[in-house]
């Protein structure tokens, strides 16, 4: 089905395909070509990141910080169970278990103040999830880090250009994670980076990322001969990809401001229905800037969702929701890592809807689905229509 208002749409929004013509041009469009040196280089001036190497997802960054981490069989790793596959597969793909924690019901990130308990002797690392591009609380988390000798692994997938107590998400655990996916802020279709804050991990990083060789340290005139040095993948995106992102990039800022206005709207037309209960409203502390990448809603239960889901579908409008938990998967189960007693996690993952959110996104499309929203709600020009609000 064609959605008139889809969920997400990608754009174009300054140099994009004249840098692409470029990377195609320079005869260099495999990995590591200048574009994508470009790339690095901007996020590491724009973030104060001591060194950002692009990946070719977000997911590829994960899988090589639990390598640069010594992940491996017996040992653990916490994570929220409310956040995408990625983040536990990198934990269970070098035979480790994930340990779910639950999250605080204001952002959905996993609660600082439960994660200890989980601790034990395995504990090897956390990865604190910045779910909606709001930072979790990393000064906690860093502490509880330091006192059990941890690596903390930043997923900010949907973090980039996002800040916890005026540190960019991303740079402050020991790596940190990017996505530039194409429902991501800034994207390249497929894209990520990893960000390594630990300058000990530099090296390494370097050649898991180019398929386990000393090829960066070659191409720098630093050893003579490149070859197999470790293990290691393919991690290193095509330099037409790099182009792309960079084009996006150099438009953080327009873009940002197109996503905070679009979220206000939505925000200020919907906040009637939240007075009165009808919804919950995205909530950001104050001491985070967000960098406004989701809108969503907290219905009463799955059974509205669903019902409003198909009344936004019937009149054009893809809304979706997720996560759906990792620790209630089948895959979950099979690895023994189901604990039952996540609440938040269980009530918020059944409550949640996201809204259309894009940079393309008109301000008369907003108009349109919030009307959708108070249609359903019953809701008059003044306020609820009798029993709307269970009255
Ligand atoms: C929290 C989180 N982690 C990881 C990922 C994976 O990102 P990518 O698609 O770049 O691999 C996503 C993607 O949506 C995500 O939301």
């Amino acid at each position: 089905m064609k959605f008139e208002i889809p969920f997400n749409k990608p754009s174009i929004v300054g140099s994009e395909l004249i840098y692409v013509g470029q990377a195609v041009a320079n005869g260099h469009s495999s990995g590591d070509g200048p574009f994508t040196r470009r790339v690095e280089v901007f996020l590491e001036s724009s973030f104060g990141a001591k060194r950002v190497m692009l990946t070719t997802s977000c997911t590829a960054s994960l899988e090589m910080a639990a390598m640069l981490c010594d992940l491996g069989p017996g040992d653990e790793a916490i994570l929220p169970s409310y956040t995408f596959v990625s983040t536990a597969n990198a934990v269970v793909l070098r035979g480790a278990k994930p340990v779910f924690v639950d999250v605080r019901p204001d952002t959905l990130n996993i609660d600082e103040r439960l994660i200890e308990a989980a601790v034990t002797p395995r504990t090897r690392a956390i990865f604190p999830v910045h779910y909606a591009g709001v930072g979790c609380e990393m000064d906690a988390i860093m502490a509880i880090a330091e006192r059990h000798n941890l690596m903390v692994i930043e997923d900010a997938a949907q973090g980039v250009f996002a800040k916890y107590k005026d540190r960019w998400l991303g740079t402050i655990g020991h790596l940190g994670c990017y996505s530039f996916h194409e429902t991501k802020n800034f994207s390249c279709g497929e894209g990520g980076a990893l960000v390594v804050n630990d300058p000990r991990l530099e090296k390494r990083a370097e050649v898991l990322r180019q398929k386990g060789t000393n090829r960066s340290q070659f191409l720098r005139g630093q050893t003579d001969k490149y070859t197999w040095v470790d293990i290691g993948s393919s991690y290193a995106p095509s330099d037409m990809l790099a182009a792309f992102l960079l084009g996006q990039l150099e438009n953080m800022e327009k873009i940002t401001a197109r996503r905070m206005a679009l979220y206000e709207l939505y925000a200020s037309q919907l906040s009637p229905l939240a007075e009165h209960g009808l919804i919950g409203l995205p909530s950001v502390p104050s001491h985070c800037a967000t960098n406004h990448h989701m809108f969503y809603i907290l219905v009463a239960d799955i059974g509205v969702r669903s019902a409003l889901i198909e009344h936004l579908r019937q009149a054009g409008i893809l809304a979706v929701f997720h996560y759906v938990p990792l620790h209630s998967s089948p895959f979950a189960a099979s690895l023994g890592a189901a604990p039952t007693n996540l609440p938040v996690t269980d009530e918020m993952s059944a409550r949640l809807l996201r809204l259309p959110m894009f940079f393309d996104l008109r301000d008369r499309e907003v108009a349109e689905i919030t009307h959708c929203i108070k249609a359903f709600y019953d809701w008059r020009n003044s306020g609820p229509a009798s029993g709307a609000d269970g009255s």
